[in-house]
């Protein structure tokens, strides 16, 4: 087991680590003015422990498949300098939990697992903990470090998840530690650089925003983790360095936290919730438009027509490719909106309804 080399202080660290951004977010006020549910307390609480116990269990796991099956690659790497083997890991733990975290967004059977993650209304350090088991027990990442420690890159495996630590924990986190790189104009290019490297509270925040109709947020975009070079490759960043005042999932059915953390095990028993065994996401397209007046202000136009709120989005996209189309009225105007979706020029109306009769 010599190859396995993971520092035993790396526990201590973690720990340290969400001590102090606790620390400062609870003399901020955070907790003290918290409207979370009790369920949403538990979920937090043993969050940590869920992800401890799950990593600690694929490690063994991967040991024992390993060392059983291709016991001739066990340590293979362990030769390698850190100065290879930090970027190797952390480079292929980051892409992995890109794509992962952006799948649990487009697929609906893995947003089930993903959805507790959304359902937080308020950030916070323990925010990053919500997610099904199921979540964790599948993530890629978690199954990286089982192999990258076989193969004998613990102590860049240690390196990595202590320096992954920093970077998530601080980007739920209440304390903003960016602001004041946007506060100040000679701040910027820092905050530039910053921005482009790694994810910054900001960045993540708006991730968080419950819709996109406040120029903020953006639940379907910045999916990053602890580098913000994926978004940036794959066109999902959106830079605002503003905050969100809104958090949380436009229609949320405050399930149980039983169901949110053991889905499928545990179901939800109402039946208009996500996590119940009888809910249909079911297409709610119309086939004439909607003749309205809508007041100056910001309205999300449905594109993936399976809101019951036609023709505006009610957030029933999460879990598929879509995302609703941010539509900015200046003043007061007639409007023809598309109900069946199949307008060329969204969201009006182009009459392509007719083909439909
Ligand atoms: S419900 Fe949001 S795009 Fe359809």
């Amino acid at each position: 087991m010599e190859w396995l080399n993971i520092p035993n202080i790396d526990l201590y660290l973690v720990l340290g680590i969400l001590f102090s951004f606790g620390a400062v977010e609870t003399i901020l006020g955070h907790y003290s003015n918290s409207d979370r549910r009790k369920d949403d307390w538990i979920m937090e609480s043993i969050g940590f422990f869920v992800v401890a116990f799950t990593k600690a269990l694929l490690v063994t796991v991967i040991y024992i498949i390993g060392s059983t099956l291709f016991p001739s690659v066990a340590g293979i790497l362990s030769g390698w300098t850190l100065w290879l083997a930090f970027p190797f890991y952390i480079l292929i733990d980051d892409v992995a939990q890109y794509w992962y975290h952006r799948s649990a967004h487009e697929y609906d059977w893995l947003w089930k697992h993903h959805r507790v993650h959304h359902a937080a209304k308020e950030m916070g350090i323990l925010t990053s903990y919500r997610n099904s088991w199921v979540y964790y027990l599948i993530m890629p990442n978690l199954w990286w470090v089982g192999i990258s420690t076989f193969l004998g890159l613990g102590m860049a495996a240690a390196l990595g998840l202590i320096f992954k630590q920093i970077v998530v924990t601080s980007v739920h986190s209440t304390w903003k530690w960016d602001e004041v790189l946007y506060k100040y104009k000679f701040l910027h290019p820092i905050a530039w650089i910053i921005e482009h490297i790694i994810i910054t509270p900001a960045f993540h925040h708006g991730h968080h925003g419950r819709a996109q109709d406040d120029h903020i947020s953006d639940p379907n975009g910045n999916f990053g983790n602890t580098f913000s070079l994926w978004d940036q490759m794959f066109g999902t960043a959106k830079f605002t360095r503003q905050f969100p005042s809104v958090y949380g999932l436009q229609t949320d059915t405050l399930d149980k936290w039983t169901s949110q953390v053991f889905y499928p095990f545990i179901k939800e028993k109402q039946p208009e919730s996500e996590l119940s065994s009888s809910f249909k996401k079911v297409k709610n397209t119309g086939t004439e438009p909607l003749k309205t007046e809508l007041d100056p202000g910001t309205y999300l136009y449905c594109q993936c027509g399976f809101s019951k709120d036609q023709p505006f989005c009610n957030g029933s996209h999460h879990g598929s490719k879509f995302k609703p189309m941010i539509v900015d009225i200046n003043k007061k105007r007639k409007v023809s909106l598309c109900t069946c979706k199949l307008t060329k020029t969204p969201p009006f109306c182009d009459d392509s309804h007719l083909s439909l009769k």
